[in-house]
């Protein structure tokens, strides 16, 4: 493996403490290019704070953190990381509700725009084009005159995605994205994020074990702030140490 070329995420022996607490001990994680992983482990385990050192909020205290092969970003801040191309979606989802869920979209695509222009649908063939493909992602070209207001919980969230999307992420982290969604909303999600994982590598923490095992992906599972288990559901769900500090509860 080297962590070089065949790596969009290189973690090597990352460490973080919080007042001498030790959220992330030695963590070592690798995802591939065009790779989607799920992430699974108890509350606390460090699957947030390992976002917040991805995206440069926290920064680690020792070890590697290489983006796309050559970017090592503990050298970066919050918005150069965003710009070197990795998206988030937090739990909470945060669109602008008084604007339309298309409007929400022209808003957030990349590059230097006019804010009126967007909001007076002067927008160019590309843009309208790019618009109309996220949108189809999303599941929301029908809803797209309708105000993000009026979504619901679930829309709302794949309303946000499609918001990193425009932003034209090389990687996505997205945290517990089913949380609070209905059944038919949550096997919907799956099918999305399958859509988005074609183009690009996708990291999803995720408590939800239905969730997780309709992805069909590789399984890494976290435990104080190191890898516990990794490998398929089936392999990590046997696990004994899985099922003791986390499947068995
Ligand atoms: N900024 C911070 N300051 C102090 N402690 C923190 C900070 N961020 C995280 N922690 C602690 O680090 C540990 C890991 O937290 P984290 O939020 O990463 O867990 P998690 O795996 O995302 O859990 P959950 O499944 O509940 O979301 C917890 O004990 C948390 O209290
Ligand atoms: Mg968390």
């Amino acid at each position: 493996m080297n962590k070089t070329t065949d790596t969009i995420l290189y973690l090597d022996g990352v460490s973080v403490s919080f007042d001498g607490f030790r959220a992330i001990n030695n963590l070592s994680l690798v995802l591939n290019k065009g790779e989607m992983r799920a992430i699974i482990g108890p509350n606390g385990a460090g699957k947030t704070t390992m976002m917040d050192i991805i995206t440069g909020k926290t920064r680690p205290d020792m070890g590697e953190v290489y983006f796309d092969g050559t970017h090592d970003l503990t050298r970066y801040d919050e918005a150069d990381i965003a710009v070197l191309g990795i998206g988030r979606k937090f739990q909470k989802p945060t669109v602008f509700e008084s604007h339309t869920v298309e409007d929400n979209i022209a808003l957030s695509l990349k590059g230097p725009r006019v804010v009126l222009s967007t909001l007076f649908n002067r927008r160019s063939a590309e843009e309208a084009s790019r618009i109309d493909a996220i949108l189809a992602t999303i599941r929301l070209e029908e809803r797209r005159n309708e105000l993000a207001f009026n979504l619901s919980h679930g829309q709302k969230q794949w309303l946000e995605i499609g918001m990193l999307l425009a932003q034209d992420p090389k990687l996505l982290l997205v945290d517990e994205p089913v949380a609070g969604m209905t059944d038919a909303e949550t096997e919907e999600t799956v099918r999305l994020l399958k859509d988005i994982a074609r183009h690009h590598s996708v990291i999803v923490v995720e408590h939800d074990m239905h969730f997780v095992r309709e992805l069909g992906v590789k399984v890494t599972c976290l435990h104080e702030g190191s890898v516990l288990s990794e490998g398929s559901l089936d392999r990590v769900s046997e696990d004994p140490r899985v099922i003791e500090v986390y499947l068995g509860r």
